[in-house]
Order: structure tokens, then C-alpha cells, then sequence
């Protein structure tokens, strides 16, 4: 698809990844870009100031995607302002970071929390967005993670709430052709606020840099490793119900990897 003049909601778009899609869609000519926040205002707000200064009209806007009216009324926002909505991008996420072994502590509303955000939130953007998306021949780019195909990560439920939607991927993929491409990428480890807000700086460098010698490729993705996976994902025409992994080759080893590269 043609992402020149074209406009975007990228859920959670203010900071780490879904920052990277917003600039990596403005540097590839997007017209306008949503980004969709709920709590970091401020993140938001900068990134919408780096994509105008890209040329691209970055729009803030508060949406719990968890709420489905909050959904609709953000689509409807956009496309009244731009007249169109061709792209889609549903990263937003959340998480509760309990040992696997903990099973009393998965209360329902932990599950509540997570499967509501990660996978209902992706619902409800999508079903909001799909009559639009349709009429302009869009795409839809789903954020799961690692841990919807290994039994690992921050928590069962996440890990459940990933894998839900990457079936989720699939079944738009045909509920929603032939106009639109629905689409996912899992990302392992990614250097964000993500991790490092819970457990600090020490842990996550050391975390970085334990994964990044366990890596084939020697390094942690960055944020714009997988803004790449999302912008090659938008431009594959015949591409619909595919999911794209983002590590660096950790899940092609099969039992615990030799250190691949030492990392200074
Ligand atoms: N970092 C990793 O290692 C990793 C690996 C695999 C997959 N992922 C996935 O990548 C995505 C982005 O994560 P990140 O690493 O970039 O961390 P992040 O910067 O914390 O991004 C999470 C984003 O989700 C938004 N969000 C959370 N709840 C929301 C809600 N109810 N409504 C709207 N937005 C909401 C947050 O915005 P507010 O603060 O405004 O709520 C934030 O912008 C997530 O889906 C995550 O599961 C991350």
C-alpha cells in the first residue's frame, strides 16, 4: 500500500514502539498520524511535535481502548478531521509481572486488566476502524509479543492475552478481506520503559545485555527494529493474517542457546 498522504491511529503512540511506528509513518509521508495515549499526555504531545516537524499533522488523543465508545469516538475524530483512515496500528499494552509459578496471584482482575487492554483494546479500535479502513483499501498491524508462542514473558495472562491476539490477526484477516491486510509482529525483548519502569535501570541493562549475547544477531531490538517489521508488514500487498517475529533469531534455537556474541 501507498503510505503517502496516508492518515493513522497508532494506539499507545506516545512512547517506545508505538513512538517509532508514528516517526517511521511520517518519515514514509503519512498525511497525519493519531496518537492515541491514556495516562502519558506529555509523551504523546512530543511525539505529535516530532511528526510535525517530519511534515506529517500529529494529532494527540486520550482513548482508553479498553472502553469501546472511547474507540469509536477516536475513529470517528479522525476521519471527520482527515476524511479517511487507511492505517491502523494496535500496539497499545499493559501487563502485571507475576512469576509463572504464582498461580493464585492471576486474579480475575489481573485478567480483567490485561485481556481487556491487550486484546479487546485491539478489538474494539479494529471494529471501529473497519468501515473506514475498508472504503480506503487499509491495513491493520497488531503488537503482540514473543510470549504468544513461547510460555514465557511478564505473565500467563499476558502471554494468553498475546496469543489471543494474534488468532484475533487471523480472523479479522478474513473477516475484514479482501480490502483490508490484518497483520501482527511479535517482538522479543525491546529496550523501552517497558521492563525498566518496574524493575529500574540495573535490571533492565542487565537483562539488555544477558539477551543480546544470547542473540544470534548480538543485539536487543530497539523500538525502530520493530517500526521496521510494521512499515515492511503495511507495504506487502498480498500479505493478510501473517505474523512477523522481532528478535534477532532468539526463537529458531531450539533448548538454552550458547552465548552467540560477547557484548562489551
Ligand atoms: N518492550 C518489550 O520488550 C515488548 C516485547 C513484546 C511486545 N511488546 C508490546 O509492545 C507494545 C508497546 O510496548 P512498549 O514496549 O513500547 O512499552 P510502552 O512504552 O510502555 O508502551 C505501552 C503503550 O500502551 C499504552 N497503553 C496502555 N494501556 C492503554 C490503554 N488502556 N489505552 C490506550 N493506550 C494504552 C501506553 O500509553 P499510556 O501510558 O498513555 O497508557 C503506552 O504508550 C505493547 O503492546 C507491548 O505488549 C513489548
Amino acid at each position: 500500500m501507498q503510505l503517502k498522504g496516508a492518515v493513522a491511529i497508532v494506539t499507545g503512540g506516545g512512547t517506545g514502539i508505538g513512538r517509532a511506528v508514528s516517526v517511521r509513518l511520517a518519515q514514509a509521508g503519512a498525511r497525519a498520524v493519531y496518537v492515541n495515549y491514556s495516562r502519558s499526555g506529555e509523551d504523546a504531545e512530543a511525539t505529535a511535535r516530532e511528526l510535525i516537524d517530519l511534515g506529517c499533522e500529529g494529532v494527540t488523543h486520550r482513548c482508553d481502548v479498553a472502553v469501546d465508545a472511547e474507540c469509536r469516538e477516536m475513529v470517528a475524530a479522525a476521519t471527520k478531521r482527515f476524511g479517511r483512515l487507511d492505517v491502523l496500528v494496535n500496539n497499545a499494552g499493559t501487563t502485571h509481572h507475576i512469576p509463572h509459578r504464582e498461580l493464585e496471584s492471576l486474579t480475575d482482575q489481573v485478567w480483567e486488566d490485561i485481556i481487556s487492554v491487550n486484546l479487546r483494546g485491539a478489538f474494539h479500535c479494529s471494529r471501529a476502524a473497519g468501515p473506514e479502513l475498508k472504503k480506503a483499501r487499509g491495513a491493520i498491524i497488531n503488537v503482540a509479543s514473543i510470549a504468544a508462542w513461547r510460555a514465557s514473558g511478564s505473565s500467563i495472562v499476558y502471554g494468553v492475552s498475546k496469543a489471543g491476539l494474534v488468532q484475533l490477526t487471523r480472523n479479522l484477516a478474513i473477516a475484514l478481506a479482501p480490502e483490508v491486510r490484518v497483520n501482527s509482529v511479535s517482538p522479543g525483548l525491546v529496550a523501552t520503559r517497558w521492563f525498566r519502569q518496574k524493575y529500574g535501570d540495573e535490571a533492565a541493562d542487565a537483562q539488555e545485555q544477558f539477551m543480546a549475547q544470547h542473540t544470534p544477531l548480538g543485539e536487543v531490538a530497539t523500538p525502530d527494529h520493530v517500526a521496521q517489521a510494521v512499515l515492511g508488514l503495511l507495504g506487502m500487498d498480498l500479505v493478510t493474517g501473517e505474523n512477523l517475529i522481532v528478535d534477532g533469531g532468539v526463537h529458531i534455537a531450539y533448548g538454552p542457546a550458547a552465548p552467540q556474541r560477547k557484548v562489551d
